[in-house]
């Protein structure tokens, strides 16, 4: 018996060794291992093997199970760690790897948080309204009459309750000194909406930036001090800027501010950027009619206000020469901003 032992485990080692597959060690695990394997048969012949003997049997019958059990084991683990080097060995551990995939702010959005940056540091405040306005806000209330042009249904978008897509942010102007008393500093960025048609320079949804200082003596020196200081923050000591007289209702006297647009290859180009002023006494009176406690009275008070178009304001920092490229959404104009 003990002879017969040694046999199966000499012939078990030999095939195992053998085998070039893991079905094929499969198929001899259960040829020597499994219930009718050539192990467990010659096991059964323990009952026939006589008293005295089975203990040294029933050892070598133990030993043997253990040697091919473990030869089983490691011409296992041998097989699949050469399955593994065999994968592994296509990939190449030393090319560098896919960069990921990155998201960025968008222009518009980097320019005007570097605005408001710049702002709060001169002591502006932020300050909001709604976009959708009433026509007091947006108009009667910054002295801009019935009969003013910016008032046609064809210049602005009319809901049928009679309220509008706010044409300017000026409206939170009036938001703000309704609600607060000078003196006031802020500035209000947001969503303005014109008919207008789309060109290089125009979109009917665009941002501006909406600047209010009341307080007492507050003179065009300081509104002019105040913007040139700005643009030389946002643009660099040699940005040319230019204010030309113009007319808004609700500033007297106003302004047109314009910037020299340089775009490689292209001439230059003044660009208008913002319009701005002194605040018309009638803007303080209408105000004050709707106050509870009036605040605003232009004898007593002063200010200036100022609106600017922030997609103009990121056509010149970024010399982007097409308005359009701000909302086309094409991530290879998109991605030069990360
Ligand atoms: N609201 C004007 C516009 O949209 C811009 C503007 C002009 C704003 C003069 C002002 C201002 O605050 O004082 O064209």
């Amino acid at each position: 018996m003990i002879e017969e032992l040694e046999q199966i485990q000499k012939d078990a080692l030999a095939a195992i060794a053998a085998v070039d597959s893991e079905t094929a060690l499969e198929d001899q695990r259960v040829g020597f291992l499994g219930k009718k394997g050539r192990l467990s048969v010659a096991g059964a012949g323990m009952r026939d093997v006589p008293k005295e003997q089975k203990p040294a049997v029933g050892q070598k019958l133990n030993e043997v199970r253990t040697a091919i059990t473990e030869a089983l084991e490691s011409k296992g683990a041998e097989m699949i760690a050469a399955r593994d080097a065999k994968q592994f060995a296509s990939i190449d551990v030393t090319l560098p790897p896919r960069p990921l995939p990155q998201g960025g702010l968008h222009p518009l959005t980097q320019v005007q948080d570097e605005a408001i940056q710049i702002l709060r540091r001169m002591g502006f405040a932020l300050a909001d309204g709604p976009e959708i306005e009433t026509a007091w806000h947006c108009f009667d209330a910054l002295n801009t009459p019935e009969e003013h042009p910016a008032r046609n249904e064809s210049d602005t978008f009319y809901f049928e309750n009679g309220k509008i897509l706010r044409t300017h942010t000026s409206s939170v102007q009036i938001q703000t000194m309704l609600k607060n008393p000078p003196p006031i500093r802020i500035i209000a960025p947001g969503s303005a909406y014109r008919r207008d048609e789309i060109d290089a320079t125009h979109l009917p949804v665009f941002t501006q930036l909406e600047g209010l200082y009341v307080d007492t003596h507050v003179t065009l020196a300081d509104l002019k001090g105040t913007l040139e200081y700005f643009f030389r923050e946002m643009f660099g000591n040699s940005i040319d800027v230019r204010f030309r007289p113009h007319f808004f209702p609700f500033t007297e006297p106003s302004f047109e501010v314009d910037l020299k647009l340089q775009v490689k290859g292209k001439s230059d180009k003044w660009i208008e950027i913002a319009g701005c002023g002194i605040v018309d006494p009638n803007v303080f009176i209408e105000v004050d009619g709707k106050r509870k406690q009036p605040a605003y009275n232009p004898d007593e008070v002063s200010g200036f206000a100022f609106g600017m178009g922030i997609e103009r304001l990121a056509m010149i920092k970024y010399e982007i020469s097409d308005i359009r490229h701000l909302i086309d959404n094409d991530t290879r104009f998109l991605s030069q901003f990360r």
